[in-house]
């Protein structure tokens, strides 16, 4: 959770990073154009990994601006403090990052023509990353001890609400042809497979050599070098360098080297009450 955390409609958010006028601006204020892409996820559910992805395809397989411009300029958080400006002088089509959960998106969204291309992760798998990141983000309580972060975020007390609220939230939106879900695990088994079907929905029509260039440029391994997308940039302060970093593993599968077999029980009993009625097979269940 959050050190210095507030309630929003209900969700928690950081007084380090968002504001209700920032919140006011995301929700209401924010006018979105038809052109627009927005890149939702619940936190740490590949977020940035899909910021390469899509600015790699907007600029048809060149990665000078992945190499030169920060990742959270080329597609900024539209919800925290300060971004105003910076999103409205963004280049089109616009990339906007968002974990927002749907009941508190733009408004202005929903009367557009524009997209969302909604990133999920094996609920286990997040809450690990999110479990490490807690440890190196100052923004963060330090956490506890693993049991108790669970079940912070089996309850919702976490930064951006509760992953189940998001899903079920989001995926109301499943048929809709404004909306493309996808999985990380699906990115990392079929990267390339995964291009041309964000591709086909975004209407690009990008060569084999563009798509692989997306492919090799956004792959973990190049982006944990590239310091415009592996967060060295931030200041230490913020983000303790010395602790770990944001490319941290890369995987799926992770949580079975920190979930006892009770946790993992647990888990899968509150799981399964939690999404009994989202009638879609999450890719990571097959
Ligand atoms: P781990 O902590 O499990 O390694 P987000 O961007 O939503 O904060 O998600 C961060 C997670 O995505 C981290 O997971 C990070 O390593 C992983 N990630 C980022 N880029 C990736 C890539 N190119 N390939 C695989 N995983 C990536």
């Amino acid at each position: 959770m959050a050190k210095e955390s507030f309630l929003y409609k209900g969700t928690h958010f950081s007084v380090n990073v968002h504001s209700e006028a920032s919140l006011n601006y995301a929700e209401n204020e924010f006018v979105a154009f038809d052109d627009d892409i927005f890149n939702v996820t619940y936190p740490k559910s590949g977020t940035n990994w899909m910021i390469e992805i899509l600015s790699l395809i907007k600029s048809k397989g060149d990665p000078s601006l992945n190499n030169s411009v920060p990742i959270f300029d080329r597609a900024p958080w539209f919800e925290i403090v300060d971004v105003k400006e910076k999103v409205e002088s963004l280049s089109r089509p616009r990339i906007i990052s968002s974990h927002l959960p749907h009941h508190i998106f733009a408004k202005s969204f929903f009367k557009s023509k524009a997209k969302i291309i909604y990133t999920m992760r094996n609920p286990k798998d997040v809450l690990v990353s999110n479990f490490h990141f807690a440890k190196v983000l100052s923004i963060f309580e330090e956490p506890k001890g693993f049991q108790e972060h669970m079940e912070n975020f089996v309850s919702g007390n976490a930064l951006y609400g509760s992953w189940f609220d998001h899903i079920n939230g989001w995926l109301q939106m499943k048929d809709d042809s404004r909306f493309f879900y996808i999985t990380y695990e699906e990115l990392l088994l079929d990267l390339r497979g995964c291009v041309k079907r964000i591709c086909k929905f975004l209407g690009q029509e990008l060569d084999d050599e563009a798509i692989d260039s997306v492919v090799k440029n956004s792959s973990f391994k190049v982006m944990k070098e590239n310091k415009m997308s592996n967060w060295t940039t931030v200041p230490s302060e913020i983000f303790d360098h010395a602790k770990g970093s944001f490319l941290r593993k890369g995987v799926s599968g992770d949580w079975k080297n920190q979930f006892t077999v009770a946790q993992n029980e647990y888990f899968d009993a509150v799981y399964q009450e939690k999404i009994k009625d989202l009638n879609v097979k999450l890719f990571w269940e097959e």
